[in-house]
């Protein structure tokens, strides 16, 4: 791992002055808050100039744009970044930002004075027929649309509506942001894959970060048939098939997610087990909230920053083969 000195997390600056790159789009679950603890918990002997790093749900990829910041102690270079996810829409989008930044930046701000009701079901209705206009469009409506939900219907039509909040005032992006997340995905793979083809492609010592889709806090039977995500308790069960063959091959496993009886109970044998009192609020019955810790799950136990003090142990799986020493 190479020791670099301490970010500034304040300005939002690198030291050489380039601004650090972060999520161009609102993401359900994102993890702009928990980056720099997820970090701290990366194994100590990974070597991001060897090895590289695979974030196979990828969403906002708030992990994977803080790993590109050149004076963290965790930096992960463009080429050593494998990132992917089953949303086709989302994935499009990230290769639109790598390779056609400026043209993308073109047509946003033409959208930018679209920002109001009528347009909005105008956009959402017409699906354009190049690249960086669908992109353009996803990052619209991903910015005006309810919640930032990016929500389709069984023939994959965006269906959310529009955010009444939103006038044309708003920002639907930072140019100095998209340049920024352009120079880093450089040399990066962006694959629409599933997690299981993503995690196939993790040679040994290789780290693999999963963020999930949240298991929530009362499964509905809805969540453990099929969730409306598409990703269950089923899906939940075939990820922890999969970390438990990465450690076989001698891949590093990260792993995110609630912390439920669920979740301790689908990774407790495969992953060791830590509470983070990072609380985000969750639906416990559909209209109860409550708040719920972070779970972190590792496949190693030789962490490499100094923070563990923050987490409680939850469990430790029995078989010590499943952990990487
Ligand atoms: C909790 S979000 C990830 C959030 C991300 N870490 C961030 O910081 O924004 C989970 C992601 O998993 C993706 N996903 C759902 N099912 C998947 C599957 N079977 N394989 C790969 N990705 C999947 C979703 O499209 C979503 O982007």
């Amino acid at each position: 791992m190479s020791q670099k000195p301490q970010a500034n997390w304040t300005s939002g600056r690198n030291s050489d002055g380039q601004l650090h790159a972060s999520p161009f789009i609102r993401w359900a679950g994102g993890k702009r808050r928990l980056a720099h603890t997820l970090m701290e918990t990366f194994p100590q002997d990974f070597n991001s100039r060897q090895h590289a790093f695979f974030e196979p749900f990828l969403g906002g990829g708030a992990l994977t744009f803080a790993l590109g910041n050149v004076d963290h102690q965790v930096y992960v270079p463009g080429k050593k970044l494998r990132v992917s996810d089953m949303n086709p829409d989302l994935i499009e989008t990230y290769v639109v930002v790598k390779d056609s930044v400026e043209k993308l930046i073109r047509r946003l701000r033409v959208l930018e004075d679209r920002i109001d009701e009528k347009n909005y079901y105008v956009i959402r209705r017409d699906i354009p027929n190049s690249p960086v206009n669908r992109a353009a469009r996803f990052i619209y409506l991903n910015k005006t649309c309810y919640n930032g939900l990016w929500r389709v219907n069984s023939d994959g039509l965006f269906n959310v509506p529009f955010d009444k909040a939103k006038t044309r005032k708003a920002k639907l992006f930072s140019e100095e942001n998209l340049m920024a997340c352009s120079k880093r995905l450089q040399g990066a793979s962006i694959r629409h894959l599933s997690f299981e083809k993503a995690a196939m492609r993790a040679r040994p010592g290789d780290l693999v970060y999963f963020d999930p889709p949240y298991i929530p806090l009362t499964p509905t039977s809805s969540f453990s048939a099929y969730s409306k995500e598409g990703f269950g308790e089923e899906q939940h069960h075939q990820l922890a098939e999969v970390i438990a063959e990465l450690t076989k091959r001698g891949v590093y496993v990260l792993f995110s997610n609630s912390d439920t009886p669920l979740t301790r109970q689908i990774f407790r044998d495969c992953l060791i087990l830590r509470s983070h009192p990072m609380r985000r609020s969750m639906s416990a019955d559909g209209n109860n909230r409550k708040n719920v810790n972070e779970i972190l799950g590792m496949n190693y136990s030789h962490l490499h920053g100094s923070s563990v003090g923050e987490f409680t142990l939850v469990s430790k799986p029995k078989d010590k083969t499943q952990i990487l020493q």
